[in-house]
This record gives C-alpha cells, sequence and structure tokens, in this order.
C-alpha cells in the first residue's frame, strides 16, 4: 500500500516536471522573435547604411528603434540593436554585421615615363591611389627594370589594400642613352609584326613588346653595348647555383661581344668557311645577341656540348630563371641559325615560360611574328 502512494507520488512529480517544461517552451517559443533580414549582412566599408535598411519589411513586428546611420568606416563586425515590439513586449534585438572592403583601390598614373641612362627617377611619384577604405594601401612596382641599362621596360603599378582588393595598371619606363637622346630623337620606326605585337626602333634598337630583339633583320648600333646586363648575370648565377645542387657544371664561356669583337670572329669563320656557310652559325656584326648584354654562351660551344648532362637540364631548366634556348632543333630556317645547346638569352621568366611551352621550344620569331633574314 505505501509502495504504491509513493509510485503515485513520483508519477505525479514527473508529470509536473514535463508540465512545467511544455509551458517554458511555450512561453519561450510565443517570446521569440524572428525577424526578416537582408541577404547580405557583409556591409561593403564606408557606405551609407541605416540600422533600419538591414531589416526587410516584415509587418509582424513594431519597429521601435529611429533609424540611424551606421557607422561603416572600420572593418570588422559589429552588433546593431534594434528595439523591436511584439505582443506587447519590448525585445532588443541584435544583428551582426560584417564591414568588409570588397572595392579596388584605383590608380592615377603616367602611363609613359622616360629618364637617362644612369638616372633614377622616383617611379611612384606621379602615381596617387583611392579607395573607399582608410587603410593604407600598399603601392609597389612589378616588373624587372635597370635605369642602368637602355631599355624600354613594360612594368606594373600594384596597389593593394588591407583586405587583398588588388589594381594593376601597366606603365612603360624608357631608359634612354643619353648619348644618343639629343642627336637622334627622330629616329624612331613604329611597327606592328604579323602576330599584332607592336615594335618600336629606336636609334637603332629594336623592342618588341618591350622585349630588345636582335637577329639577322633587327640589328644593333655599332656602339651599343657594354657587358653583359646585371640582370642577366644575376640571373645566371642564381641558374648555375641551382644546377650545382644537381651536381652539374655550368660556367659562362662567351657573354658580352662587342661590335668590333664579332667582327673579327665571324670574318675569322667567313675565311675559314666562307660566307654562306659561316652565316649558319655566326652572326655577322651588329646582328648578334651577344652584343646585346642579354645572351651568353656555356661550356662548350659545340655540338660535343649537346648530349651532356648540363645541356639537358639547361633546356629544361632554363625558363625558370628567365632564359630561353635562343636557337632550338629544328628551327633553323626560322631563327636563321643552326641548333645551338649552349647560346642562351635573358627574356624574363614570364616570356620564358612561354617559350619553353613545356619543353617544345618556340622561337622570339615564332611567338612575336617576326623574319630573321639579312636584307643581302
Ligand atoms: N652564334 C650566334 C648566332 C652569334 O654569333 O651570335
Ligand atoms: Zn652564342
Amino acid at each position: 500500500m505505501k509502495r504504491r502512494k509513493k509510485r503515485i507520488r513520483k508519477s505525479i512529480c514527473i508529470i509536473l516536471i514535463l508540465v512545467i517544461i511544455i509551458v517554458l517552451i511555450l512561453i519561450f517559443k510565443k517570446d521569440k522573435i524572428n525577424i526578416e533580414l537582408i541577404d547580405n549582412l557583409n556591409i561593403e566599408v564606408n557606405s551609407t547604411i541605416t540600422n533600419l535598411d538591414l531589416i526587410k519589411n516584415n509587418n509582424n513586428y513594431k519597429i521601435l528603434s529611429k533609424e540611424e546611420v551606421i557607422d561603416t568606416s572600420k572593418l570588422g563586425n559589429k552588433d546593431i540593436n534594434i528595439l523591436i515590439e511584439h505582443n506587447n513586449k519590448e525585445y532588443n534585438y541584435n544583428i551582426n554585421i560584417n564591414i568588409v572592403d570588397t572595392t579596388i583601390p584605383t590608380i592615377e598614373y603616367k602611363d609613359y615615363l622616360t629618364t637617362t641612362l644612369g638616372n633614377e627617377i622616383d617611379l611612384l611619384e606621379n602615381v596617387s591611389v583611392t579607395d573607399n577604405s582608410n587603410e593604407d594601401i600598399d603601392v609597389s612596382i612589378e616588373g624587372d627594370y635597370s635605369f642602368d641599362k637602355v631599355g624600354i621596360y613594360k612594368l606594373y603599378y600594384v596597389a593593394k589594400d588591407s583586405s587583398g582588393n588588388v589594381c594593376k595598371k601597366e606603365f612603360t619606363l624608357e631608359v634612354e642613352d643619353s648619348n644618343m637622346v639629343d642627336n637622334n630623337t627622330d629616329d624612331i620606326i613604329e611597327f606592328t609584326t604579323s602576330k599584332g605585337f607592336s615594335g618600336i626602333t629606336k636609334n637603332g634598337v629594336t623592342y618588341i613588346d618591350g622585349v630588345l630583339v636582335v637577329n639577322k633583320t633587327y640589328s644593333l648600333p655599332d656602339d651599343y653595348g657594354n657587358g653583359l646586363t646585371s640582370t642577366t648575370t644575376n640571373a645566371f648565377y642564381k641558374m648555375q647555383a641551382a644546377s650545382k645542387l644537381e651536381n652539374l657544371n655550368i660556367y659562362l664561356s662567351s657573354g658580352f661581344r662587342s661590335y668590333s669583337t664579332q667582327d673579327r670572329i665571324y670574318n675569322n669563320y667567313v675565311a675559314r668557311d666562307g660566307k654562306e656557310a659561316a652565316d649558319t652559325y655566326s652572326a655577322r656584326p651588329g646582328y648578334s645577341e651577344h652584343q646585346s648584354g642579354l645572351a651568353f654562351d656555356v661550356n662548350q660551344i659545340n655540338s660535343t656540348f649537346d648530349d651532356s648532362e648540363e645541356a639537358i637540364w639547361l633546356s629544361n631548366n632554363c625558363y625558370k630563371y628567365g632564359f630561353i634556348l635562343r636557337y632550338p632543333k629544328g628551327k633553323e630556317d626560322i631563327t636563321g641559325y643552326k641548333y645551338e645547346s649552349w647560346h642562351f638569352r635573358y627574356v624574363g621568366v614570364d616570356l620564358a615560360t612561354k617559350l619553353y611551352n613545356n619543353g617544345d621550344w618556340i622561337t622570339l620569331e615564332e611567338y612575336f611574328g617576326i623574319t630573321s633574314s639579312y636584307e643581302e
């Protein structure tokens, strides 16, 4: 009897607890408000938006908050409180917004800058950057150039805000030879190649798409050049160091050759083999890439180098350092020269990678759509 009573009391207790839980759930449910928010709570920095703009029009609740412009000047999370009336009760509704910057900065700049050899100029002097955020904008220059080397350099201004939005604008830096500037300012020929690249021959030096080109069609002035460019030697030493790790021995055999050096070399070959034969493997003075300071020969300068481990490694890896195998096998009629496993030319990593073409080398002539043949 006593046990029965006890059990009944226990059951009543459980039922009571359940009832209390159900009532609490009902109260909580009744009091829960669920207003409809705009689809994207990522709010652009410095945009003008009010607290009430965050809520989609809905008639279920009475909004008691008054309209206020949100301070969107700082990036990051922000809580917005809105006072809502529901069933005669007031609720503080919390909306978490994220202030973001997805707008790229804008750059105002000059797209063509000129200076004379050895005269450094501030490339950022005429650059102004604007952005919708108040954050610091990092502006840098992308691309290789040297104030100590005559050339037309294709470079980029890169403006990056703290949210990683990047704006990239191309500009040209022309480093002129001060000796030539006054004498020859009118000596400019502009042209477009058969592949649509723009070319310019200025003071006797030809640049196609900003790349200096020397072959049987495009020569250099007699007094051009004074050694391998620092970009070329630096890239070579990097490549040489990488090859050492593979236990390979790559060394420079012939770097810069002046007009007069090339004249001597070429005429020696002509005397030995005749002009027609010499033209298949040696450039006439003024037409050698060695005079550009961007090309060099490594190791044995003859076909005994062709099958060496060094030649194979170079052919497969030189592009990573900005070099191309300038006279590939099977392209004799295009370059105008026999295969040279030892001759490399600096063009920069981007172009070198394109010309490497996964091992099936494309020549500068094919890529730009230009010829390589002497006028007579
Ligand atoms: N051997 C290359 C073609 C030169 O003479 O420049
Ligand atoms: Zn060479």
